[in-house]
């Protein structure tokens, strides 16, 4: 199975939003022909209906299926109501290709730090498995090289330890725009670049992750 992994996308009229990068991003991601597209939020950058409408539109153009989840950018001004009006639920479980796709909603409305919350993480021991790929916005383990520390999800050591002891095999985030794994206990937790914003600079890219047995 191969699973193409774009975050950060910050989707805007900026001079940070690289559209024709964008453009580039996902005419790579189509010639990769990945099973499933996985998109770990920031899509827009100030969370506005222009925003999401335009983002959305393009994202038509991914020829694999793909699952998205909000970033902190995505709940500005209200954008996790536009987020699910555009793109649906904000957190689900999905079967695909015989996996588990489970997307967790770390974003809380106008605040940059991330939180998963005990509700939603009751829910999410549901459905964990070895089969189970998770997937949300901001990044469970500080990341190199991205300066002062600050966004790591408030309750980070809880969803870490029940992913874990459930064998998760992988987690994908972004947040950082930076790409990095750390291999923990058996669970592979990755992040990813950005591939169109300026945002940080250096690391316009996206992942490729590949599965076998
Ligand atoms: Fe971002
Ligand atoms: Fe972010």
């Amino acid at each position: 199975m191969k699973i193409a992994h774009i975050s950060d996308i910050h989707y805007s009229k900026s001079w940070m939003f690289l559209r024709d990068l964008f453009q580039r991003c996902l005419a790579m991601v189509n010639e990769e022909k990945p099973d499933v597209v996985v998109i770990t939020g920031d899509v827009t950058d100030f969370g506005l209906v222009a925003e999401f409408e335009g983002v959305h539109r393009a994202l038509e153009e991914l020829a694999a299926p793909y699952f998205i989840v909000p970033g902190n950018h995505d709940a500005r001004h209200e954008g996790y109501k536009k987020f699910e009006q555009f793109f649906g639920d904000r957190f689900f479980a999905r079967h695909h290709a015989g996996y588990t796709f489970v997307g967790i909603d770390s974003s809380e409305p106008d605040i940059d730090e991330g939180h998963v919350g005990r509700e939603q993480l009751r829910w999410l021991e549901d459905h964990l498995s070895p089969r189970a790929i998770v997937f949300l916005h901001h990044h469970l383990v500080p990341i190199p090289n991205t300066g002062r520390e600050r966004n790591v999800l408030v309750d980070a050591g809880g969803v870490l330890k029940m992913l874990v002891a459930h064998g998760v095999p992988l987690v994908l985030s972004g947040h950082k725009h930076v790409p990095w794994v750390w291999n923990l206990n058996g669970t592979a937790v990755s992040t990813a670049g950005t591939a169109p914003c300026e945002r940080t600079g250096a690391f316009q890219s996206f992942n490729l992750i590949e599965i076998e047995g």
